[in-house]
């Protein structure tokens, strides 16, 4: 058995001696998204420091623990705060708690996060449904010895995002009022945004949106067959698109704009798929 299994082994031995809730659906909550796991009718919760060999969240404004619970009659596990990349863990580590919720039983993903608008159409303030991602710009969680009991060498990555989820998610923001922009998705390392001819880069890949999270997670719950969907929260435009200058503020502030729509999207979302 792989190391890593081990240690995946070693943290859900942990989980399990606090809870044996089995979730259906995981979540993954983004910056000023974090409060909707306060809103769900709650199980219980678990701090990522009580989680033996759990890789622990250093963001100010993200709270580390996994919420269980239920939203509406679907039992959910989410995880509010994640581990970024850009805060010096391995990539492995980073994608560590995705796999976590997946050996808890769920079989389907939601990730959502804050991303810079690389599309010009785009405004802050939009949703965009992921239809894609590219992550040449980080490490691949896959790299290292694979861990078979998971999934394969060269797992495919043809539909990352399923197309069944697309279509519910389609018909939940039309049922909601809102407007969904679809895009691809382009994962950087962070912490800095990125620079005006990054983003003309991501734009010339194909990428619609930029941020600092999400593909590598999708790419490990691909791996392990999990049924994946995603949501980003457009919070400003990418570096050099508009004239601004780009800051943490300003993506806090049009998340807690938008917090209400996004959190009514999820609900419906989850209650659906
Ligand atoms: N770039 C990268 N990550 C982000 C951005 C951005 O412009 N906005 C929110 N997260």
């Amino acid at each position: 058995m792989s190391k890593l299994y081990e240690k995946l082994e070693t943290c859900l031995a942990s989980v399990r001696q606090k809870t044996d809730f089995k979730p259906e659906v995981a979540l993954i909550l983004g910056s000023g998204l974090g409060d909707y796991a306060d809103e769900i009718k709650i199980e219980t919760t678990i701090d990522y420091t009580d989680i033996e060999d759990f890789p622990t969240s250093t963001v100010a404004g993200h709270k580390g623990r996994f919420v269980f619970g239920y939203v509406g009659n679907v039992p959910v596990v989410i995880m509010q705060g994640r581990v970024h990349y850009y805060e010096g863990y391995p990539m492995t580590d980073v994608v560590l708690p995705t796999r976590l919720m997946g050996m808890m039983g769920a079989k389907k993903l939601i990730l959502t996060n804050a991303a810079g608008g690389a599309n010009p159409e785009y405004k802050p303030g939009d949703f965009m449904m992921i239809t894609d991602h590219i992550t040449t710009g980080v490490p691949s969680p896959l790299i290292g010895e694979n861990i078979y009991e998971l999934g394969a060498r060269f797992p495919d990555m043809s539909e990352v995002y399923s197309l069944r989820l697309q279509d519910v998610i389609r018909k939940c923001a039309d049922r909601c009022g809102i407007r969904l922009q679809e895009g691809v998705y382009v994962q950087f390392t962070g912490p800095n945004y990125e620079t005006p001819a990054e983003v003309r880069l991501a734009q010339w890949w194909g990428g619609d949106a930029v941020g600092m999270s999400t593909a590598c997670e999708a790419m490990a719950a691909r791996h392990m067959g999990l049924e994946i969907c995603g949501i980003s929260c457009i919070t400003n435009m990418a570096a050099g698109i508009s004239k601004e200058e780009l800051n943490h503020k300003e993506v806090q502030e049009t998340a807690d704009r938008v917090a209400k729509s996004f959190k009514e999207l999820i609900t419906e979302i989850v209650v659906n798929m």
